[in-house]
């Protein structure tokens, strides 16, 4: 599967996603600023992302870590997910992400 990411200056980046890897790891790997500070274990919103509006209703919904961390990051939208919570899989085929600010 295929994640297409916005990085912070509005770069385009096609990344190959792993069935299974979180979306955090695939952005991380690919070397986009994202700090991940937790490793993924929802403690830290440094793995902010917005999903594009067509994909947000496909993801999994937020577990209660989730929204809890999100309540306390900064510059949070309504489509924002911590993106270590998002799993890849051939469902998500094409899924844009953009990197929310530091
Ligand atoms: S990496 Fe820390 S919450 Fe996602």
């Amino acid at each position: 599967m295929k994640i297409i990411a916005t990085d912070r200056v509005g770069a385009e980046h096609v990344l190959d996603g792993r069935d299974g890897w979180s979306v955090m790891e695939i952005l991380r790997d690919a070397g986009l600023p994202i700090t991940a500070e937790c490793g993924g274990a929802c403690a830290c919103a440094t793995c902010h992302v917005y999903v594009d509006e067509e994909w947000l209703g496909k993801l999994s919904p937020k577990s209660d870590a989730e929204t809890d961390m999100l309540d306390m990051a900064l510059a949070v939208e309504a489509n924002s997910r911590l993106s270590c919570q998002i799993t890849c899989s051939d469902a998500l085929d094409g899924l844009k992400v953009t990197i929310a600010p530091e």
